[in-house]
């Protein structure tokens, strides 16, 4: 009844928003039940029927995990008094992506949750990019737990488990992060070149993804100062100032992220926040005689069996594994750049970094940063 009332209710605060002073009621219908007492209506994922009453919790609201591991997203049921003969219970869970959280909220906003995977007594059923990669762990009776495996970098954001009897239904949500690093990226072009579309593009290119408002909110705190303002996941435009000065916003500002809010996918043009986690493989200086031009550099990771390194993967080596070399080398999009985690004389800022030199003409010589 609560799942059927959910809607109706959100369609007349809807409509009581749009007109103000207008009446909004609640049809009345009966589909033959008798209900002791239908909800305390506090939202806490409690119901009660016919004096029997459903509870779904979630110890833990929020999970942070590595990129590639395993990570389970906690959800139990359990009736009160417990029931003597068991129900016929039907688990659904769903996914409301991290670059949406942070869109307008509206009624229509549910219709942006995507399935993940449904559960009816042993049969199950997986959905889009979770097939084959989900499943329940059922360690207990109650245990709806969703594991997931292969953890991409696109996974993060807000699971509800909604577990549904009959015509009831109640749900909790628990939010998925993973631990990783925001970079900010511009085009070889310059600054400002990329609309939403390219600066998706150019982050996945990188071994990344757009960072959410969330993953640069963090970064944010853990000292992140850009002056260039870049999409993000939600197709905002953001940059984040830690030390506010004249050119960035200006002083008269607290310290915080500037939003020019939601710009047109198409037809403005900003840099890219990128958001990247830990990489398998190992990112690593090439040893070599000589320095190398672009080319040299290029076919110099390939004969050490390796690839060129992406500037997301030696974000990642340098924030999660502490990679520290005053080197510069070439990259994968023939930017130049070294990454300091011990500040030291002549490698830069006295801040930890991954310092770079932008992009450079292919005949430069450099060393470079390999990936395996
Ligand atoms: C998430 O990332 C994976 C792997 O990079 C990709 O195949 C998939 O299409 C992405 N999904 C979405 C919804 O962007
Ligand atoms: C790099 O050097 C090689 C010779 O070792 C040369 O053939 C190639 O043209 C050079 N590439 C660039 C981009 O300068």
């Amino acid at each position: 009844m609560l799942s059927l009332l959910r809607p109706l209710l959100a369609t007349c605060v809807y409509l009581l928003l749009l007109l103000p002073g207008g009446q909004c009621r609640i049809p009345a219908y009966s589909n033959g039940f008798h209900y002791q007492d239908i909800s305390n209506g506090n939202g806490n994922g409690e119901i009660y029927f016919n004096g029997v009453r459903l509870h779904v919790e979630s110890p833990q609201l929020a999970v942070s995990a590595t990129r590639g591991s395993s990570v389970t997203l906690p959800c139990h049921y359990h009736y009160e008094p417990e029931l003597a003969t068991p129900r016929r219970t039907r688990v659904k869970w769903s996914w409301l992506p991290a670059n949406v959280i942070g869109e307008a909220v509206s009624p229509a906003t549910s219709a942006r949750e995507t399935e993940v995977m449904v559960a009816m007594g042993n049969r199950h059923r997986s959905y889009g990019n979770f097939r084959g990669r989900v499943r329940l762990r059922r360690s207990a009776p109650g245990d709806m737990s969703l594991v997931i495996n292969e953890l991409q970098l696109n996974d993060t954001g807000r699971y509800r488990c909604e577990v549904i009897d009959g015509l009831e239904d109640e749900s909790v949500t628990v939010e998925l992060e993973l631990q990783g690093v925001v970079f900010p990226y511009h085009s070889q072009e310059g600054r400002y070149q990329f609309n939403f579309f390219g600066a998706q593009q150019a982050c996945q290119d990188q071994d990344a993804t757009l960072a959410t408002f969330e993953q640069l909110f963090t970064a944010w705190e853990e000292g992140l100062d850009w002056c260039n303002a870049g999409w993000l996941a939600d197709g905002t435009v953001q940059y984040p100032i830690t030390d506010p000065r004249a050119g960035c916003g200006g002083m008269n500002f607290a310290p915080g992220l500037r939003s020019y809010g939601q710009r047109h996918r198409l037809l403005h043009h900003f840099d890219a926040f990128c958001f990247t986690a830990s990489v398998k493989g190992n990112v690593y200086f090439l040893k070599h005689p000589t320095r190398l031009n672009f080319t040299e550099a290029v076919q110099a990771c390939v004969s050490d069996g390796s690839q060129i390194a992406k500037v997301g993967q030696l974000y990642a080596a340098w924030r999660l594994m502490g990679l520290d070399r005053c080197d510069a080398g070439w990259l994968a999009d023939r930017s130049v750049r070294y990454p300091i985690t011990r500040p030291r004389a002549n490698c830069g800022p006295p801040e930890p970094g991954v310092r770079s030199f932008g992009f450079r003409p292919p005949y430069l010589k450099f060393g470079v940063y390999c990936y395996r």
